[in-house]
């Protein structure tokens, strides 16, 4: 009706086609579009509402009722859609997210054995398959045990060598019933030998593995708290050859057909003569080579005395290796802290979940 400045028809079936396109909307995006296109700023209805106040006075009313009507028409619609909408997409992200409960779940997630303890026992597994006997040893042990029965004099030097956790004054008595030794925690598994030979008695072929303690700091090469082999043999006769076949032995079963020992001159309170044991290593990084892999020796008359033997009766030897250093070596990891840390991921790496 052009006499009212806009054509009243056109303007109705316009939001009518509105109207359609709300119904037909079937997502938030497509409802939004329709509103912009038939109601927004630029949609014909807000122009005409904008051409209102050049309308003559009589005819203004009347058109503002009509575009309050058709706005009032087009938001119940818009309304009762978008509530529609709402529930279909609520719906829809029900079915998006669902999770089926009754799918089986690992709720208990494999754990990783630690090299470490692997480790240990195949070197234990090495001198069982020999007849050797396994101890353990207490890792709170008396330091007569510890230093004094390994000829260690009460001010000698060597004690200084190894820092030593004190646990307890002199009231302490041990296993062997030995009155007024403080308490330590053993610095060396070398602490088992007496223990070994008065309670297992003579001849005697025996490994203690375990846990030993120092008061160094952990960084990237120490642990105050490390892991020992120690391996003792007291018989009649037995000689230096014996002790370098042991070693050769057992450097073959951890290392590998290629790994044998060299021994280089050495003192220990503990073995006369001593050596330290070299090992050579063919997988090492930059080639094969010699790495210091611990200590050894024919155990001292003394330390034989400790255990009330007759010195000219029975020999021996011993030696004592490193465990974190085999393990450093065998699979090449250059940081303590990942043999500490006790992350699982860690331990997964060498597959010995099983
Ligand atoms: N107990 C020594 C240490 O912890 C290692 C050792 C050296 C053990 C010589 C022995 C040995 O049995 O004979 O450094």
């Amino acid at each position: 009706m052009a006499d009212q400045g806009f054509d009243k028809d056109e303007l109705v079936n316009t939001i009518h086609e509105g109207i359609e396109a709300v119904n037909a909307a079937d997502s938030s995006a497509k409802l939004h579009e329709a509103r912009n296109t038939y109601v927004g700023k630029d949609s014909l209805i807000a122009h005409v509402q904008h051409g209102l106040g050049s309308l003559p006075v009589d005819q203004r009313k009347e058109a503002g009722q009509l575009l309050g009507k058709l706005r009032a028409e087009f938001g119940r619609a818009y309304g009762a859609r978008s509530e529609q909408i709402k529930a279909i997409e609520q719906q829809q992200r029900l079915r998006d997210e669902k999770v089926d409960v009754t799918l089986p779940v690992d709720r208990h997630p494999l754990g990783a054995r630690h090299p470490l303890s692997k480790l240990m026992e195949d070197i234990q597994d090495f001198f069982v398959s020999m007849g050797w006997v396994i101890s353990e040893g207490p890792e709170v042990d008396s330091e007569w045990f510890d230093f004094d029965s390994l000829n260690f004099g009460p001010d000698h030097p060597a004690r200084q060598m190894q820092d030593t956790f004190y646990v307890k004054g002199d009231k302490a008595v041990d296993a062997a019933g030995f009155k007024g030794s403080n308490m330590v925690l053993r610095t060396q598994t070398s602490s088992d030998q007496v223990r070994g030979l008065i309670h297992r008695g003579v001849p005697l072929y025996m490994a203690c593995t375990g846990r030993v303690y120092r008061t160094d700091e952990l960084d990237a090469t120490h642990t105050p708290v490390f892991h020992q082999c120690e391996a003792l043999a007291v018989d009649k006769g037995l000689t230096m050859s014996d002790l370098k076949g042991t070693l050769d032995a057992l450097a073959v079963a951890m290392f590998g057909p290629e790994a044998h020992t060299r021994l280089r001159p050495s003192y220990f309170p503990f073995t006369e003569p001593s050596a330290e044991m070299d090992l050579w290593f063919p997988d090492k990084k930059g080639g094969a080579g010699w790495i210091e892999w611990g200590g050894c020796g024919m155990v001292h008359p003394n330390v034989l005395r400790s255990a009330g033997l007759d010195p000219d009766e029975y020999t021996g030897f011993a030696f004592g290796v490193g465990v974190e250093r085999a393990l450093l070596l065998r699979h090449d990891i250059n940081d303590m802290h990942d043999l500490v840390e006790g992350d699982v991921r860690f331990s997964q790496q060498f597959a010995m979940g099983e």
